[in-house]
């Protein structure tokens, strides 16, 4: 058993949160996760309202969480609202000021968890009085701003937290795959682990297999970070947010040629969607972290969680592990 701050906070059996990933992270999974001794977040993303009632719908009588894009949820704040209603077991903001929704939060009683990747957002996350800071890396799946690395952000969040804010708890995210990585972040000082790729690649992932398939063949080296699929989707990241997705024919064409994409926008627009309506990966993107060519299988969430408590544990304890 690993016991930290986080395990008797959120009573939970690892020190393990997952990470709210956009259509991934849906009741199913978060609930697997709470099921499985981690704490489970369902991803708002960019708030489709339909879907999210369905899911918490879906999650009622699990204890889970709730994360959601801090600048999406300002275009409609009643989300916020609705999820606070079915009792969250958190409440997690990222990639954005949190301080127009925290006191709302707190006022509930809900736990908030702020995920920052700098120390300036670190300071912003302390002042709106986060319970969790998750220091997240560059190596991250998903959208960051890509200005640090896990292993140097989070002992330096870890100190600011432990000087300006000693009840805060904290998290590491990115490139958290396994019980090496968990000890890593342990070891840094973190309280545990926000974990996105490792889950994404699990059995109640809502992934499509050829997806799966894909990211299972993939290493570090074919993850990239781009603005190439926002500028498709016209979502409206604040700079200097991109994503770390994995390489394919669409980047391939596109990445560093953003001006020709912006000029061909409608062809590019068409390609993407026939692409993402047929599971087609050589178009649509795959999110996933750096740390995707750890990921050699798809497993059920339980045993993701068992393998890296336990190996962690070991690692902590002197021995490391190999795995043949
Ligand atoms: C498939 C995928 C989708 C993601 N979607 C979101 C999201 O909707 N909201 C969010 O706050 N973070 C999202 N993230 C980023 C995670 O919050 C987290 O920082 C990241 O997964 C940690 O790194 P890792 O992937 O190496 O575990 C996503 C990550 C992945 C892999």
């Amino acid at each position: 058993m690993l016991r930290t701050r986080l395990t008797s906070a959120f009573h939970l059996r690892h020190p393990i949160v997952s990470a709210p990933m956009i259509q991934a992270s849906d009741a199913r999974l978060a609930a697997a996760v709470t099921a499985a001794g981690g704490l489970g977040l369902i991803g708002a993303a960019y708030g489709d309202r339909r879907w999210l009632a369905r899911e918490l719908k879906r999650a009622a009588n699990t204890r889970v969480g709730c994360g959601f894009i801090t600048w999406s949820l300002a275009r409609d704040p009643g989300l916020l609202e609705m999820v606070l209603q079915h009792q969250p077991a958190a409440i997690f903001l990222s990639f954005g000021d949190p301080v127009r929704f925290a006191d709302h939060v707190r006022a509930c009683g809900i736990p908030l968890m702020c995920q920052i990747s700098t120390l300036a957002q670190a300071h912003q996350a302390i002042d709106a009085g986060a319970d969790v800071l998750v220091a997240q890396g560059n190596e991250a799946g998903g959208h960051s701003t890509g200005a640090r690395s896990t292993f140097t952000l989070v002992p330096d969040v870890v100190d600011l937290a432990t000087t300006r804010a000693p009840q805060t708890l904290v998290l590491a995210a990115g490139g958290v795959v396994d019980g090496r990585t968990l000890a890593a972040a342990l070891a840094l000082g973190a309280d545990g682990a926000l974990v996105g790729t490792r889950l994404w690649a699990s059995t109640e992932a809502a992934v499509a297999p050829a997806a799966h398939a894909r990211a299972l063949a993939a290493t570090g080296d074919d993850t990239l970070r781009t603005s190439v699929y926002d500028i498709v989707r016209d979502y409206p990241w604040p700079a200097p947010y991109t994503a770390r997705v994995l390489r394919n024919d669409f980047l391939d064409q596109w990445q560093d040629h953003e001006y020709e994409l912006r000029a061909n926008i409608t062809q590019a627009r068409h390609t993407y969607q026939r692409a993402t309506a047929h599971d087609d990966f050589d178009g649509a993107p795959i999110i996933a972290g750096e740390a995707v060519g750890q990921v050699n299988e798809v497993l059920p969430v339980a045993t993701i969680l068992e393998r890296m408590a336990s190996d962690a544990h070991t690692v902590l304890n002197g021995d490391r592990i190999r795995r043949g």
